[in-house]
């Protein structure tokens, strides 16, 4: 291979990665729902408005010193007369300015950084909603501790009105022990505000503001610290509602489904039989909206568009796959644990594999009956 066919071969291989990347970032157009470019809340715009003219002093630097490293290569290229071209050192001049207009600009970035910084950490006027998000492994809890509703995956907020997020990733309501502690997450809905980390030990606090034209709108939201198997799969949807809508979610939020045992115990239905027979209750709140509990409350997931953190949705079909055999849907550490929740076990277990001695698996026809009483929790 002559000289000049390596440089053919070597600048096509620079094509192709530069026409791979641009495909790449193709998937950052109109269609992507998260983008932190396309701001709908006021947190969101604000940290826009901080990204927007560095960003263009960002990309001024970067032609410049591009530009220069490509001019000397080629100028001073190795070619018959210039095996070795003159070789200068030192210039202190050039030094002491290359050093002190960076620090110039980085202090001129720092200004309003630090400005912004302090204004999202501002606390929220006293009419904001109050909402505390658990991040658990892996899917988001929503407590309005206010109007008593536990909600998961999916969650609403009033247009034009504060949020303040109250974000934990323990839940020491539910006992105590490690398994109740999780590890950390991120929230992040990129559309209304930057990233937030959800600590275990901690209480982090994020306001959120949807703008008041997004009534009837729905926004994405994803975790974004790797947290186990299912990080990628970690989302969550908010809707943003106008505040009379807001409101009828609220109360119909509040109703409480029918009891699915009575007072003595008894189950009320088949398919509370059926919830009794596989334990559904002792990781999920059912028939009580008010109740945080290890696994989403239920008690409303019909009112959800999807389930699974956003994964599927919620139709029978999925439903009752997902009631059968969750971890063959989202990966999930439920090896060994074939019910309910022992240490070590993340996730929803499988009621058709890795039973326990004595378990027979679950049928298909019982799956429908639990999947059709949940699909009438509107
Ligand atoms: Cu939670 Cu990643």
């Amino acid at each position: 291979m002559t000289d000049r066919e390596v440089r053919q071969r070597r600048g096509r291989r620079v094509l192709a990665s530069v026409g791979g990347a641009v495909v790449l970032l193709t998937a950052c157009g109109p269609e992507n729902r998260q983008n932190t470019l396309r701001p709908h809340g006021s947190s969101a715009q604000k940290i826009l408005d901080l990204f927007r003219w560095p960003f263009w002093i960002a990309i001024l630097i970067g032609v410049l010193v591009l530009g220069a490293t490509v001019f000397a290569a080629i100028r001073f290229r190795e070619r018959p007369g210039n095996e070795n071209p003159k070789q200068v050192h030192g210039n202190t001049a050039l030094e002491i300015g290359w050093t002190i207009v960076p620090l110039l600009i980085l202090v001129v970035i720092a200004v309003p950084t630090v400005a912004t910084i302090w204004d999202l950490a501002k606390a929220p006027r006293a009419n904001a909603l109050n909402i505390r998000v658990v991040g658990k492994q892996w899917w988001w809890e929503f407590q309005y501790p206010d109007q008593k509703i536990v909600t998961g995956d999916e969650f609403h907020i009033p247009a034009g009105r504060q949020v303040r997020l109250q974000l934990t990733a323990c839940d020491p309501s539910l006992g105590s022990g490690a398994a109740l502690c999780n590890v950390i997450h991120s929230f992040w809905i990129p559309e209304l505000a930057g990233k937030q980390d959800v600590v275990p030990g901690r209480t982090q606090r994020l306001v959120i503001q949807a703008d008041r034209n997004t009534a009837g709108r729905t926004f994405l939201g994803q975790c974004a610290e790797y947290c186990g198997l299912s990080h990628a799969r970690m989302r969550l949807r908010v809707k943003v509602d106008a505040p009379d809508k807001f409101d009828e979610w609220i109360a119909s939020q509040q109703q409480r489904p029918d009891p699915l045992f009575d007072k003595r115990g008894n189950a009320t239905s088949d398919a509370a039989k059926l919830i009794g027979k596989y334990g559904c209750a002792s990781c999920h709140s059912i028939d009580d909206p008010s109740k945080n509990s290890y696994g989403p409350n239920l008690a409303h997931l019909a009112s959800r568009e999807n389930f699974a953190s956003d994964s599927y949705p919620l139709t029978k079909e999925n439903l009752t796959r997902w009631i059968l055999d969750a971890p063959s849907m989202v990966p999930m550490q439920t090896k060994g644990c074939p019910r309910g929740q022992k240490p070590g076990c993340v996730g929803m277990p499988s009621f058709t594999k890795n039973l326990a001695p004595g378990d027979s698996p679950m049928s298909t026809r019982d799956a429908e009956t639990i999947a059709s009483y949940l699909l009438n929790q509107k």
